[in-house]
């Protein structure tokens, strides 16, 4: 019989949130312990950032770490799965915040559950009262469904009116975690490169917190946006992006610590590319 790919999903994530109670963080060079007795992984090793007027340290976790610009010293432990208050049930939430030119903060928080979603999220700027907690105010400026199973977002961009939500193929596949990989296996296992899978940006009105619309492109996998602003009608997008997943599966210290073979590449260099979106061709 075939079960159709939505009521597996559904099935297995049922299996996995309620017997297991397990909280996976989404971490590409994880750990190799059984799954069920993983810990929530919090090292904030990948960026800073300032949010309502204090510095922070994140990575692709629901987890920030506030930390002393003068000494480093770890200050304060928020957790938006347990604190956000706006109207979003948060797991991940990418390694890359971006501010605002109001001093706002956004973020993308990516649920994998039985109605995935990305959702674009805002922490507003401080109001200088005292006491105020780090996500007072925090909000859910859209929710936008998966297109065709829930991609990895690492980091995405902004501009003056508009979030820009990238969705490439490398996709997570629940079933293969639960079945074979959750054991002695890293995430990177989990997902999926789906090669027929055009990649997606989602556009969503920053201002109005309603979706605008998608631009398809040729699959690409990208880690980091360089860049992106309004210009003439159009979203300029520049990203470091790579042809596939490849470079994941590159970043396991068995590749990194290997020899360096003269004229083999170790890891692959990705295409700086300038993406232009004109907003009047924008679909829904
Ligand atoms: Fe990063």
């Amino acid at each position: 019989m075939q079960i159709p790919e939505s009521a597996r999903t559904q099935f297995i994530w049922n299996l996995v949130h309620s017997s297991l109670q397990i909280r996976a963080r989404i971490y590409f060079l994880g750990s190799s312990r059984s799954f069920s007795k993983m810990r929530f992984l919090d090292n904030a090793f990948d960026t800073v950032f300032t949010m309502k007027d204090k510095l922070y340290a994140a990575a692709d976790s629901s987890i920030i770490f506030e930390i002393d610009p003068k000494t480093l010293e770890t200050l304060n432990k928020v957790n938006f799965s347990k604190e956000f208050p706006g109207d979003a049930k948060i797991k991940f939430t990418t390694a890359h915040p971006q501010r605002t030119d109001e001093g706002s903060v956004i973020n993308i928080s990516v649920t994998h559950a039985q109605k995935s979603t990305y959702d674009v999220i805002e922490i507003p700027p401080s109001t200088g009262e005292q006491g105020e907690h780090p996500l007072e105010g925090g909000k859910l400026l859209c929710s936008i469904p998966p297109t065709s199973g829930v991609a990895y977002i690492h980091s995405f961009c902004i501009t003056e009116n508009y979030v820009v939500v990238p969705e490439t193929p490398l996709v997570l596949n629940l079933w293969e975690a639960y079945t074979r990989k959750f054991k002695d296996s890293s995430a990177a296992e989990w997902f999926q490169w789906k090669e027929n899978q055009r990649s997606r940006f989602h556009v969503v009105d920053r201002k109005q917190g309603s979706y605008a619309g998608i631009f398809t492109a040729d699959p690409f996998f990208v880690f980091h946006q360089v860049n992106a602003f309004e210009d003439d009608g159009k979203i300029f997008l520049d990203a470091c992006c790579f042809h596939d997943h490849k470079i994941i599966d590159q970043t396991y210290l068995h590749n990194m610590r290997s020899p360096i073979v003269p004229g083999e590449k170790k890891l692959d260099v990705p295409d700086v590319r300038r993406y232009e979106l004109p907003l009047k061709t924008l679909e829904m």
